[in-house]
Formats: structure tokens, C-alpha cells, sequence
């Protein structure tokens, strides 16, 4: 049955109009949850569309009266320019996987022995299921039911902030409204998946290959590809949806939901897609039905799922169960096992990576594999390529596991056809002809030509300008390619000393896009010390390891001359990345590099405003949490330990500083009290840190 639309196309009045907003506004968002939840549009596609062109004409003639939250700025947001780097409030966690049924079974055994041991009854804990979407999580900030604040994970403690561009999302509300006459909460923090439909995917990837650009692996790229785009209206192109799975209530008024099922519901019920496949089931067997159910039936759904969420329904469990430092105890992810198919190998590719590796790729004849068009896969390295014994022509059977690219894991040696020739890896390098080394145990063969290998110097320089690192926009490969085969550039510190005349030199360059470049290349000099260790490529040092080490030393100089214990103190820091980090400090070529960057005017130290606040009394001090806390739940408390430069661990030794508990205490205080560790209640510990935060202010 359809709902007529109460349309009014006289111009009104400023109050008239104000009300008349006020009533198309919800309109909209109630259309918006029919079509978007619960799958039943009440009014046509046109109508819809009639009753956003009369919100947006109303609001051209009344521009003081335009909301940034109205439905009418969901698409064409103005373009950000840079993406702020945000801290979670709550870190977002990852899921400790479980790869079979048995693997499954064991984490169960975990859970029930982890809850015994702090005497909750394990008999009668319920577990939710939920499809898990493969696409990348987000966190939203709604104050007051105002969506004001939306990030990626990023790391898992400090996210990109990406606000416009979810706003660009229709599945996601900006204002909230509760169907069933809920409370809204002062502040409410959605965490969910984006995903791309597998058909929005697949239409995109044909777009770009048929203007010659590089399609994307799989539906979870493209989705995070596309949400982080500078200018929001590109993100707004790509169909994006999201499904939310997780909230934290902070309301004085309104009690923190204890069942997670409820909250989902909640969620549902504030506007948010919320997965329609879930089910609260009431043991472990049901857990496993739901698995198995689904991994089939997952392949005919429009968005990819890899896996099953299990949570623990009673959200007290969590808070007294906690986490490690990865992963909550009471969720797990089952993930299914990873999918093959069989395919022909066309040809193999060997290339030179950053650090000089060989991978080899096998080009395959087109093949549907997990829900995208495969049509290439690694060989991982010399060794496999002999275990394989590969040959050109060969039939394969290809796999896809989650992240991995596809890799081929058998040849069917009974398809091989006639003469096939067996595939050669090279000796020498092929790009450079420097004969290939292996060094230690290390299964992959690399080009020892470190500084005279081309295609080393483009992938080091490819990575220097990647948005992770120094993020310069307008430098892209076939730039890079130019310039080094020009012999313009060498490293780095060389890409700013280009100046417009030289620029003028290249294929198809003019005098505006010289100027782009050079300004990007400007305005990258001031970027984040993190974004610089990471852009120098040491071995091991991803972007997480970067912002560790430059929140510690906070000046490359400082890093420069530390030892490797200063460096694997830092928690987070392995001896695998100190040691390469002292490795790279003892090359003079890097100090010759250090040195040219710095005369070129790379900032190399942290501005003060990006310096974490800490405070005397949590930094560097050791904290665990014991208990159930009941004002903030174990995630923020740990936050904001973290956030003062304090410590998190979860036994109780000679080094601990404090011990904080809520109610129902571990065995943790009786350990603390044995060892005479201060041990702080949850209101001391919040005037603790009401005493630091004021210190900071
Ligand atoms: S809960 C602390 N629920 O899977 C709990 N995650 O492998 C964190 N994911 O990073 C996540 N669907 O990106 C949760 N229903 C779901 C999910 C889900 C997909 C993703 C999420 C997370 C990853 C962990």
C-alpha cells in the first residue's frame, strides 16, 4: 500500500517555512528507514526525489534556514582538503578469528572457563550472530542525535576522520529519530561496516577499466577506496552502505543497554541498518547450525560476508571479561574457510618491489572466485614456483582468503598440455640485471642494487608520495617514471628541489600542473613525524609502528641516535622493527638521505599541538582495571590511561602502579593487596583523572 506525499510547492512564509522544513525533514528520514531497513518503500523513487527537491528549493530560498545536517547535504558536500587524524574515544578492537568449527569450540571452552573464574554462570550465557561484512569499520559520534563526527579504524586507537564523506552514504542517518518513542542519548557511539553491494562493485570496476585505470581487488577496497576520497561528491558516486553492529550509550539518564540484541534493535529503531540476518542463539550448538547455514547461502547475498561475529549477548560479560590487546574475550570471528577455483596460467610476470624482492605473478585466464573476476595471483617466491613446478599453459587451482590476494596453491598436472615450457626464475634482475641475492633464511631472492635498481628507486619514491605517508597529491607513477628515467630524481629529498622550468620539460606537462605539483610538494613538507618514518620505508615499520615511535621520541634526531633497547622499550615496538630501525640509522646512505631532506625543509619533529596530553600522575605509570566499572566501561577507562601516557596490563606484578576495581573484584586486588599495590576504587580513579585532565587544560 503507498502513502500519498504531502507535496506544497506555494512559497510560504519564513515561519511557515521553518515548519514546513521541520515536517519534510522527517518525511524523508522516515522514507529514507523504509527503504533502507526495513526493505519496504511506502512512496516511489520519484516521489522521494519530489520531496528532496521541494526541502532543497526551500532552502535556496531561506539559506539561513538550511541545517548542515538536512537530508539535502547527504550528496555534493563541499571537498575536504586534508583528513584529520581523530583518536577514538573507545579503541576499536579487533576479533581473534576462529578458522574451523573445532577452533570455535575451543573459544567456547575459553569463555566458559574465563566467566568460572569470575564465578558468572556459564550455563546460561546466550550468544548473537551476526553475518560478518566484509567491508572496513567506522565509528560515529551522534550528539544529541546529531551525527557530528564519523572515522575509519585506522589504526584502531587513531582513525581518519571522514565525516562529509559517510555523510555522502545514504544508510546512515544524520539526525536520529526513534520509531518506537526511545530516548535519544547525549551521546551515542555507532560502530558498523562499510561495505560496497557486490553489483555496485562490479559496475564500478567495468567504469574504470574501460577508461584504462586499474580496477579494484575486491568489493572491501573499493569500499575503502572510495570512502576515502578527499572530495566527498566522488565517495557520493560510488554507492557505498554500511551495517552498524555495535553502540555505546553515555547518557546520565538512559541506563547503557546490558543485551546486545537489544541494543541492535535499538540501533534499528534510532534509523541505522542493522543486518537483518542476526540470531540470538541459546548455546554453542546453535552457534554452530548458524555457521553452517550461512555458508552457502552468504555466496547468493548482495554484500560479501567471510564470516560469523559471535558476541556474548550480556554486555556485563564484557566489561568483566575485558580483552587482550588485540581482541575482546567474549567475540570471536568464524571465519570460513577460503575459496578456490580452477583457472589457466597465461604467463608469469616477475617484478621488483621497494625493498628490491622478486614477486612472481601468474597471469591467469579470467576466473570467478568469492564474488570477484580473479585474473592474477601471486607465486609468492622462487621456492614456490619449484614446489609448484608451474609451466605456462598449466591449469591451477587458485585461492582467496579474506585479505590475501589470490595465490595459486596446485597445479593440476593431469590438464598440462603437450610441450608446455616449465616457468624460469631468473638469476639476475629484470630490470637492473644485478645477479639476485638471498640473504639468511629469507625465502625470497631481491636485487642487492638497492640505490642503482630503477624500479627501487621508483617504488621507494611511489611510496614517499602514497597517502599514508607524505601524501602528495598530483605525483603519481607515470610522474615518477619520467622522472627517474629522466635520471631527475634519485631519492626522495630530489623531488623537491624540481623546479617549474624542469617540470616544463616532461611529456605533457604545462605551466598549471607544474604548479600543482610543486604546491603539493610544499605543503607535504609539514606532514606529521609518523607520516615521515613511514614514508623512509624502513623494513617492518608500517604506519602503526610509525605513530608509536614518533609519539615517543618525537624528533627524528632522537630516534637517529637511540639504541635499540630505547626503541624496544616502547610498547607496541618488537626487537624485528628495533633492530631495522637501527639497521636503517647505521647506512650512511639513509644519513645522507636524513640530511638532504632536512636542507630541502622536511619538518622532522612533532608540532607541539600534536604531542599526546599526559599527565605526572598516569605517565608512564602501570595501571590494571579489575571489576566491573559503572560509570565507563573497561575500553574508556583503558582510553584514557592510554590517552595520558599511561600503561594497560593485565596481571598484577611487582611493576604495577595501580590497581583500579570496580565492583566484584578478581583475584587481581587479593594479588595487589599481597604485593602492596595502591589500589584506587573507580570514583578515585576518576578524580585522578579529572585532576590530570584539568592539569592539561
Ligand atoms: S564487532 C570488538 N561485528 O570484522 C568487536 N565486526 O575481524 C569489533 N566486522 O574490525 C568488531 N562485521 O571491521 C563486528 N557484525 C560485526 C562485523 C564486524 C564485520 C569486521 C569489523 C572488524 C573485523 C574483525
Amino acid at each position: 500500500m503507498q502513502k500519498s506525499v504531502q507535496t506544497n510547492n506555494d512559497a510560504p512564509e519564513l515561519s511557515s517555512a521553518s515548519a514546513r522544513i521541520d515536517d519534510l525533514t522527517r518525511q524523508i528520514e522516515h522514507h529514507r528507514f523504509c527503504y533502507y531497513i526495513l526493505s519496504q518503500p511506502e512512496i516511489s523513487d520519484f516521489e522521494f526525489d519530489e520531496l528532496l527537491r521541494e526541502l532543497e528549493s526551500l532552502e535556496t530560498r531561506y539559506p539561513e534556514l538550511r541545517s548542515p545536517n538536512s537530508p539535502t547535504q547527504k550528496v555534493g558536500a563541499p571537498p575536504s582538503t586534508e583528513f584529520q587524524q581523530v583518536r577514538h574515544r573507545i579503541p576499536l578492537l579487533s576479533l581473534s578469528n576462529a578458522m574451523s568449527e573445532e577452533e570455535l569450540e575451543k573459544w567456547h571452552e575459553r569463555l566458559q572457563r574465563a566467566m568460572e573464574s569470575y564465578e558468572l554462570d556459564s550455563s546460561k550465557v546466550k550468544y548473537v550472530c551476526e553475518l560478518k561484512i566484509d567491508g572496513l569499520s567506522i565509528a560515529l559520534t551522534y550528539k544529541n542525535g546529531l551525527l557530528v563526527q564519523g572515522a575509519t579504524r585506522g589504526n584502531g586507537e587513531v582513525g581518519e576522520e571522514v565525516t562529509l564523506n559517510l555523510k555522502t552514504i545514504k544508510a546512515i542517518p544524520f539526525k536520529l529519530f526513534s520509531k518506537s518513542g526511545n530516548a535519544i542519548p547525549e551521546l551515542l557511539e555507532v560502530r558498523g561496516e562499510v561495505y560496497m553491494p557486490v553489483s555496485s562493485f562490479e559496475s564500478l570496476n567495468k567504469a574504470l577499466t574501460d577508461e584504462g585505470l586499474a580496477p579494484f581487488a575486491n568489493p572491501r577496497n573499493a569500499a575503502s577506496g572510495s570512502l576515502r576520497q578527499k572530495d566527498p561528491k566522488q565517495t557520493a558516486k560510488r554507492k557505498l552502505s554500511c551495517w552498524a553492529y555495535f553502540a555505546y550509550v553515555t547518557d546520565p539518564h538512559i541506563k547503557q543497554p546490558t543485551s546486545h540484541f537489544e541494543t541492535l534493535e535499538l540501533l534499528q529503531d534510532l534509523g541505522f541498518p542493522v543486518e537483518p540476518n542476526r540470531m540470538l542463539a541459546k548455546n554453542i550448538k546453535e552457534v554452530e547450525k548458524y555457521c553452517e547455514d550461512w555458508s552457502e547461502k552468504r555466496h547468493h547475498m548482495q554484500y560479501q560476508t567471510d564470516g560469523v561475529v559471535i558476541k556474548t549477548d550480556d554486555r556485563t560479560i564484557w566489561n568483566v571479561l575485558g580483552a587482550t590487546a588485540h581482541s575482546p574475550r567474549w567475540a570471536v570471528a568464524f571465519k570460513y574457510p577460503p575459496e578456490e577455483a580452477e583457472t589457466v596460467v597465461e604467463t608469469v610476470s616477475f617484478d621488483v618491489g621497494r625493498t628490491g624482492a622478486i614477486t612472481p605473478t601468474a597471469f591467469l585466464s579470467p576466473v570467478k572466485l568469492a564474488g570477484t573476476t580473479v585474473k592474477r595471483a601471486t607465486l609468492h617466491n622462487a621456492d614456490q614456483i619449484k614446489r609448484l613446478d608451474v609451466h605456462i599453459g598449466d591449469t591451477v587451482v587458485v585461492r582467496k582468503a579474506g585479505e590475501v590476494i589470490p595465490e595459486v596453491v596446485t597445479v593440476v598436472v593431469s590438464k598440462r598440455p603437450k610441450g608446455a615450457k616449465p616457468v624460469e626464475y631468473p638469476a639476475n634482475c629484470p630490470v637492473c640485471d644485478t645477479p639476485l641475492e638471498r640473504t639468511g633464511n629469507e625465502v625470497v631472492l631481491r636485487c642487492p642494487n638497492t640505490y642503482g635498481c630503477p624500479t627501487q628507486t621508483k617504488r621507494r619514491i611511489e611510496h614517499w608520495v602514497s597517502r599514508d605517508a607524505m601524501d602528495v597529491d598530483g605525483v603519481g607513477e607515470s610522474l615518477i617514471d619520467q622522472l627517474v628515467r629522466d635520471g631527475m630524481i634519485k631519492d626522495p629529498s630530489d623531488l623537491y628541489r624540481l623546479t617549474e622550468e624542469k617540470l616544463l620539460t616532461l611529456e605533457r606537462f604545462g605551466a598549471k600542473l607544474a604548479a600543482n605539483v610543486l604546491s603539493a610538494l610544499e605543503k607535504s613538507k609539514t606532514r606529521p613525524l609518523a607520516n615521515l618514518l613511514f614514508a623512509l620505508g624502513i623494513r617492518h615499520v608500517g604506519s602503526g609502528g610509525a605513530e608509536l615511535l614518533a609519539n615517543h621520541f618525537g624528533r627524528l634526531q632522537n630516534l637517529v641516535s637511540a639504541n635499540v633497547e630505547d626503541i624496544e622499550a616502547i610498547e607496541g615496538i618488537g626487537p624485528t622493527i628495533a633492530q631495522a630501525v637501527k639497521e636503517y640509522f647505521s647506512n650512511p646512505i639513509n644519513i645522507d638521505l636524513i640530511k638532504h631532506l632536512a636542507e630541502v625543509g622536511i619538518q622532522m619533529e612533532s608540532p607541539r599541538s600534536n604531542a599526546l596530553p599526559t599527565s605526572k600522575a598516569f605517565q608512564g605509570q602501570t595501571f590494571v582495571l579489575t571489576g566491573t566499572l559503572t560509570n565507563m566501561d573497561r575500553h574508556e577507562a583503558e582510553a584514557a590511561i592510554k590517552r595520558m601516557s599511561g600503561k594497560v596490563t593485565s596481571s598484577v606484578t611487582k611493576k604495577t602502579n595501580y590497581v583500579v576495581t570496580g565492583s566484584n573484584p578478581g583475584s587481581k586486588l587479593a594479588r595487589a593487596e599481597e604485593l602492596g599495590i595502591k589500589v584506587v576504587n573507580e570514583q578515585e580513579f576518576q578524580a585522578m583523572l579529572q585532576t590530570a585532565q584539568s592539569e592539561e587544560s
